[in-house]
């Protein structure tokens, strides 16, 4: 279905000239090797000349499918003609001052938009920063403002980011832990996310809820309501697996905790701004946390991440304790002024909900325990599969890693994600074409299929 929005430069079919990766790619990727450390991994090793809509053209000249959005950021695609427009008008005017030395306008009014949208009929403020982590650190400095308490509480399966402190939030240990420590734990406290799949004792959704919720009340029990600032929470888990909880324990999750004076921060930097069919994840199941945090798909591909929350809350730091020397830069907040005009023009979030019917239409009939994919789960155009060795409920990374690679071969780019590593996570661009997405899934189906056939051939040679 051609949309009515300016085309994009790149043309929005898959093409493959040379293998992935292609001659050039390997070259550069020589270049990389000796100059950065093997701590920065890649999934996909090409090098990308340009990207427009749902396509990364390499240096080779082949055009990849994007299901990936550079990790959720480029919803409006990689080269939205507003958003270059904007940040070049912006730097041609300046590139920056440090908001906390001069200000300017577009500052301004990016917090603004984001305190009329964020889940809440309350006063609220805004903060900006240049990162995810950066705005998880500032949320709980808030909360620790505001409340005099140290505690933090987070989930099983949560990733928050790599700084110290959000490492010591982050669940998953290898491998952005490993060697890093000690980490400041001494206040984090980690409660069970309530994963529907892989509840004890395979409960009801609505029984995971319960067992959850007094687990969580338990905890603050054991620690102690007055020692703990904030609950930090993704209403979709990302990195963990694209786990939803079940219907209704965010909200009482909230109410639960402002109960005990504690502050809900609300990690929307994955999930957040028309991602999951809504503005914002919470907003489907009526989540109202005292502090949101966003960053990813906010600048359309310029670094920027915002803390937006309850004004009483957001007053508790004094001058001075928020910000830093880039935070809220003005070329990233003319993007992310046009990405809000993007996804209102362009009904991004009603985009998120077809491309989420159209991914489950495709892979839904391929989910079954005896195939190995245990459930295609998640919301709008944030999607997963849960890839288990057939039968069981055994996590299969390897089978997860197999089929991204036979994607990437053929031309798509499918992230790989979950605490043990065996879930397909698919996020493509709210701008892709819905024929281009149709080619993409045809390959990820017939990878999965390809994965099940391979494992049946094992079986029966055994
Ligand atoms: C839910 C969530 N929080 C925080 C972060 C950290 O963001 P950044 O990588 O921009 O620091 C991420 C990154 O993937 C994330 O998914």
């Amino acid at each position: 279905m051609s949309r009515d929005v300016p085309g994009p430069t790149v043309p929005q079919t898959r093409h493959l000239g040379t293998a992935v990766p292609g001659p050039r790619s390997r070259a550069l990727q020589t270049e990389r090797d000796a100059a950065l450390p093997d701590g920065l991994g890649r999934t996909l090793p090409i090098f990308v000349e340009r990207m427009a809509g749902g396509i990364i053209e390499d240096v080779d000249g082949n055009r990849i499918v994007d299901l990936a959005s550079g990790i959720a950021v480029t919803s409006v695609g990689a080269a939205h003609p507003e958003v270059a427009r904007r940040v070049a008008a912006q730097a041609q005017r300046f590139t920056h001052t440090c908001f906390l030395v001069t200000q300017y306008e577009g500052y301004v009014r990016v917090a603004q938009w984001l305190n009329s949208h964020a889940p809440g009929d309350f006063a609220k403020s805004t903060a900006l920063f240049s990162t995810g982590a950066e705005a998880v650190e500032n949320a709980v400095k808030i909360a620790r403002a505001a409340t005099g308490r140290p505690g933090v509480v987070v989930f099983d399966n949560a990733y928050h980011g790599r700084t110290l402190f959000t490492l010591a939030m982050t669940a998953k240990d290898k491998p952005y832990k490993t060697g890093f420590g000690p980490l400041p734990t001494e206040h984090v406290h980690r409660a069970a996310f309530p994963d529907p799949l892989r509840w004890p004792g395979s409960p009801a959704p609505a029984q995971v809820a319960d067992e959850a919720l007094r687990a969580f009340e338990d905890l603050v029990a054991r620690v102690g309501a007055e020692q703990i600032a904030c609950v930090v929470v993704e209403p979709i888990q990302g990195e963990g697996g694209f786990i939803v909880p079940p219907a209704g324990f965010l909200p009482r999750l909230a109410e639960t905790a402002r109960r005990h004076g504690i502050v809900v921060v609300g990690d929307e930097v994955q999930a957040g701004l028309a991602r999951t069919g809504t503005l914002f994840a919470a907003e489907h199941d009526g989540f109202v946390p005292d502090l949101v945090c966003t960053a990813k798909a906010l600048g359309g591909g310029l670094p920027i991440s915002a803390v937006t929350g309850r004004a009483e809350i957001m007053a508790a730091v004094s001058a001075g304790g928020l910000g830093g020397t880039y935070s809220g830069n003005p070329l990233a907040c003319e993007a992310a002024l046009a990405v809000f005009e993007i996804i209102d023009k362009e009904d991004l979030t009603g985009r998120a909900r077809a491309i989420g019917q159209q991914v489950r239409e495709a892979l839904a009939p391929l989910v079954g325990l005896g195939r190995g994919v245990a459930e295609l789960r998640g919301r709008g155009a944030m999607l997963a599969l849960e890839l288990v060795r057939p039968g069981t409920l055994e996590p299969d990374p390897d089978a997860a890693a197999a089929i991204a690679k036979a994607c990437h071969q053929q031309g798509v780019l499918v992230l790989v994600c979950g605490t043990l590593g065996n879930v397909i996570r698919l996020l493509p661009p709210l701008v892709i074409d819905d024929d281009l997405l149709a080619d993409a899934l045809g390959v990820v189906a017939g990878a999965i299929c390809e994965q099940v056939a391979a494992a049946d051939r094992v079986e029966v040679s055994a």
